[in-house]
């Protein structure tokens, strides 16, 4: 109930009340000084800065929305002129035209500068069209050939884009998305939120999926609670940001080693929020929702229905990946299942108990024994760390005995370089040791056997170096690097096959 005169508001179904700006922040799910903004802006009343900074940065801000916005339709005026474009959207992904509307989907020409030298046209400096994420390393479009889905923010506003390839492409990402921005924040930003806020409020709940794609498919089947988070990486901040809506989260995750994780860490916060956390994972033998509404919209309706409690769901999981006849399986499933029952609030006494009666049940041992047990913490990964130092640092055998008989033999191998930092008078001694008292073509043929050996390793640790410099571009979000580093990665699979 809202009473204009007195300013104020009362909701008796959650006995929430409030003045104008907890009614904003209530229904927007925002910030009180995002609330204020909002109303401000509405009655027309100019928000006084801390300062001139403040100020220069909200018109920078300013700007890039309106940079944002603009690209939005220009990718959806793109979108109606590549017939074949149009095909893979409507028919390929199945999406309709109120949907394709409804998430603003659009396309991104392949050509190298189209939309930086559009939004130049109208007026934006590199600076901001840089800034609002739309340019690649080159000052060119970051986006080429690729179907686009703005991302917004809880009101609509376009904060950066998710563009997908069309046609596979190994050496690119299939998705391809806005660097971090002064907008856009990976961990922050929840996918779809705009588009499922009201549904999420009125139902009373929301199902989180893993990819945007699902999320849209979902919206069309009619299940328009759906949002996804980047990938699975859900935070405190998303769980936050679900919290001030609804404390029935819903997730729907593949249900590889990705999504087993990511219900982990979610289900730990969990505990902290007040949260009812459950898991759906029935998809027919489909890989995502998306291919489950494909094959069958009503079943992923009922899916989203018939969910099960994320603790009781990851139990079984753990069941299942630890064989608990052996002593090994059994002692790691205790563990995890006690780490994971000791995330329930202390003072839910009832439903911690629930849990412990089922895991000691299952493992015919007293409650008071699994009460009573500590967790041991693994020390795995600590080992591991010391374990790539040492490789680091150590040149193979491999290669000292291969760069002993090269320099100091008659042998000759094209394309060889010996590594850098190896010491002159140990490869003497490591020659006159081992092949010394070789023939020549008994040296030859150990060079050649030796060779095929280094060239394995520098490749794996080639691969490995790669590896790590992928992890660290997906931690630090640069998606064009990380789309740079695989073909690279995929370069060297080829070469080996
Ligand atoms: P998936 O590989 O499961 O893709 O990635 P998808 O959602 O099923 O996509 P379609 O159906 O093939 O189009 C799940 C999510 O991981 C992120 C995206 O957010 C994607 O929605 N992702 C995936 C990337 O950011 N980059 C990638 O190259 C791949
Ligand atoms: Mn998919």
């Amino acid at each position: 109930m809202v009473s204009p005169d007195k300013g104020i508001w009362h909701d008796f179904s959650s006995n929430k009340g409030g003045d104008i700006f907890t009614f904003v922040m209530e229904m927007e799910g925002c910030t009180f000084r995002e609330a204020l903004e909002k109303l401000a802006q509405q009655a027309g009343v100019e928000l006084k800065r801390y300062s001139g900074d403040d100020k220069k940065q909200a018109e920078h801000k300013a700007r890039l929305y309106e940079a944002l916005e603009l690209a939005t339709k220009y990718y959806q005026f793109c979108l109606t002129k590549n017939k074949s474009v149009m095909q893979y959207v409507f028919y390929k992904r199945n999406l309709n035209k109120k949907t394709v509307e409804k998430f603003r989907v659009g396309y991104a020409p392949k050509s190298g500068r189209a939309l930086v030298d559009f939004l130049t046209k109208r007026g934006f400096t590199k600076g901001e069209i840089e800034d609002a994420g739309l340019v690649n390393r080159f000052g060119g479009d970051l986006f080429k050939g690729r179907m686009t889905v703005p991302l917004m923010d809880i009101s609509g506003r376009v904060i950066g884009f998710t563009a997908r390839i069309i046609a596979p492409d190994e050496n690119s990402p299939k998705y391809l998305n806005t660097p971090e921005t002064l907008l856009y924040n990976k961990g922050r930003h929840i996918f779809g939120l705009s588009q499922a806020k009201d549904a999420i409020r009125r139902s009373e709940f929301v199902v989180v999926v893993e990819g945007n794609m699902d999320v849209i498919s979902s919206h069309q089947a009619g299940v328009c609670e759906a949002v996804a988070t980047a990938g699975t990486a859900m935070t405190e901040m998303h769980l936050k940001s679900f919290a001030r809506m609804t404390n029935d989260i819903r997730l729907a995750y593949d249900g590889d080693e990705a999504g087993v994780r990511a219900a982990e860490r979610a289900i730990s916060m969990a505990s902290k929020f007040g949260i009812y956390l459950s898991v759906i994972d029935d998809y027919h033998g489909c890989k995502d929702a998306d291919e489950l509404i494909q094959k069958d919209a009503a079943l992923w309706r009922k899916a989203t229905e018939s969910y099960r409690p994320a603790l009781e769901w990851l139990l079984e999981k753990y069941e299942g990946k630890y064989n608990l006849r052996t002593e090994k399986g059994f002692q790691e499933y205790t563990n995890e299942a006690k780490r994971l029952i000791d995330e329930i609030d202390s003072e839910d006494t009832v439903l911690r108990e629930k849990y412990e009666r089922i895991v000691s049940e299952r493992l015919g041992i007293s409650l008071e024994a699994f009460r009573a047990k500590k967790v041991v913490t693994p020390e795995k990964k600590l080992k591991k760390n010391v374990a790539v130092k040492g490789e680091k640092a150590e040149i193979s055998r491999a290669e000292k005995n291969l760069a002993a008989l090269v320099k100091n033999g008659p042998v000759a191998l094209d394309d060889y370089e010996p590594l850098g930092g190896l010491d002159d008078d140990e490869l003497a001694l490591i020659f006159d040791e081992l092949y010394a008292k070789m023939d020549a073509a008994q040296q030859k043929h150990e060079a050649e056997n030796l060779l095929r050996k280094v060239m394995a390793e520098r490749e794996v640790a080639e691969r490995r170096a790669l590896e790590e410099q992928i992890r660290i571009a997906e931690e630090s979000g640069d998606d064009e690097l990380v789309g740079e580093l695989m073909a690279k990665m995929n370069t060297l699979i080829k070469k080996k096959r």
